[in-house]
């Protein structure tokens, strides 16, 4: 019996039991989606990893890395490719611009698009679009236009779009005018170091997103490109990130590190598995200290132990830090839900500072902000004056201002 191995009905499986994964976790909401997950095979377009690699639901398939060893380009894992494109809500006939390529993606839009609509997908990466052009004329997508180039500029011949999908983690938006009336645009923005996907929607000159989506995406390269401040802590064991502010004196961090650690404990707990993503962003809100710690997996150093074991929100001045960590709220009831309350630990000559300030801004998140809605997002151009939100924060960038703002 041939019939139950071959390839072709392997990936066919797959495909079904991918596409009943993210039904079931509300990925996939609409026919249409579901029909082009059906139909795209995933695998022709990542030869290097096995069958089940390209339909796990949730893994991210790194298709290049830089001389440093860090991912530039990839197939976006299902789940979340799942969600831009129902957030894009794509007719048949529809105009679409995809930024960052690899030919998957912008197979299932032109699935879900159809033979009457424009799927054009920029790469600034020649290795991309060459492999892009290939894999999408062997699997029966060849007019999907692939094009060469920055996407800061090299979509403007092509638009203006009923959809843009940007698949690279950006920095500023500079895409908006491209945006067809009633047209959507879904980007992961980068802001105080947080990447959240938004959708949005124009009105008048301003954009309005919707439906953040905490998701990681390869940075932007090219003319949007933007570097953070990073330190390198205890020969390379852990690193501290942050987007703008005074110079980090790595030295001095460095030391904090090694003294003495200032410890607070707060009374607000989180159980296991609980999202707690609308605390970083209301850090965002409130310091402007707020940044990243990130112990490296590498190095079995015991520096520091944070509530999030890859990465970690943390207050970050020029010589001193601290960082949200938590320990087991004991409970008398066995049965109870295992929690852990959230407490910081601090480095450096202001770390004390900045324990209480962290435990503070914990405290007022699960007070007021918890379980209410989360902020609102907006775009304008970068020379609108836009009036300070009661409760929130503007993020100037080079042609976008975008706007986070509290329900006051
Ligand atoms: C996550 S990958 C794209 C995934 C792809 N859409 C897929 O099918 O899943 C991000 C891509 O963005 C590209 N990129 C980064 N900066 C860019 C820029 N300024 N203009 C165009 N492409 C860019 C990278 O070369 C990389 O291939």
């Amino acid at each position: 019996m041939t019939a139950d191995t071959s390839p072709s009905e392997s990936s066919d499986r797959l495909r079904a039991k991918l596409v009943a994964t993210l039904r079931e976790r509300g990925s996939i909401r609409s026919p249409a989606v579901a029909a082009a997950f059906t139909n795209v095979p995933r695998e022709k377009f990542a030869p290097e990893v096995t069958l089940s690699a390209a339909y796990s639901a949730y893994d991210v398939i790194v298709t290049k890395r830089d001389a440093g060893g860090e991912a530039i380009s990839s197939v976006s894992a299902p789940w979340l490719q799942a969600e831009m494109l129902e957030a894009a809500r794509l007719e048949r006939g529809a105009r679409a611009l995809e930024i960052g390529s690899g030919g998957c993606n912008a197979a299932l839009i032109s699935e879900i698009v159809g033979p009457d609509g424009l799927v054009v997908t920029v790469d600034i990466d020649p290795y991309v679009t060459e492999r892009a052009a290939r894999f999408l004329a062997e699997t029966g997508y060849p007019h999907v236009k692939v094009v060469l180039g920055d996407a800061e500029h090299a979509a403007e011949p092509y638009g203006p779009y009923d959809a843009i999908l940007v698949t690279a983690g950006a920095w500023d938006c500079p895409w908006g005018h491209l945006l067809a009336p009633g047209g959507r645009m879904v980007v992961p923005l980068r802001f105080a170091s947080i990447t959240r996907s938004l959708t949005f929607m124009r009105d008048g000159d301003r954009l309005i997103g919707q439906n953040p989506t905490v998701c990681g995406f390869v940075p932007i390269q090219g003319a949007g490109a933007h570097a953070e401040q990073e330190a390198v802590l205890a020969g390379g064991a852990v690193k501290l990130t942050i987007d703008g502010g005074p110079a980090l004196d790595t030295a001095a961090l460095d030391r904090a590190l090694a003294g003495a650690r200032t410890e607070l404990w707060t009374t607000v707990t989180v159980g296991n598995g609980e999202p707690f993503d609308t605390l970083h962003l209301w850090l965002a809100t409130v310091t402007n200290t707020f940044g990243w710690i990130w112990p490296n997996p590498d190095h079995d150093r015991d520096l520091i132990s944070p509530a999030i074991r890859w990465f970690c929100p943390a207050l970050i001045t020029p010589d001193s830090f601290a960082y949200l960590t938590i320990r087991d709220a004991h409970s008398n009831d066995e049965a109870k839900e295992r929690r852990h309350r959230f407490g910081a630990h601090g480095h450096g000559r202001h770390g004390a500072d900045l324990v209480q300030q962290l435990a503070e801004h914990v405290a007022t998140w699960d007070r007021d902000r918890r379980n209410g809605p989360g902020p609102d997002f907006t775009l304008d151009p970068a020379d609108a004056a836009v009036p300070a939100p009661a409760v929130g924060r503007i993020f100037t960038k080079r042609h976008t201002q975008l706007v986070m703002s509290w329900p006051a």
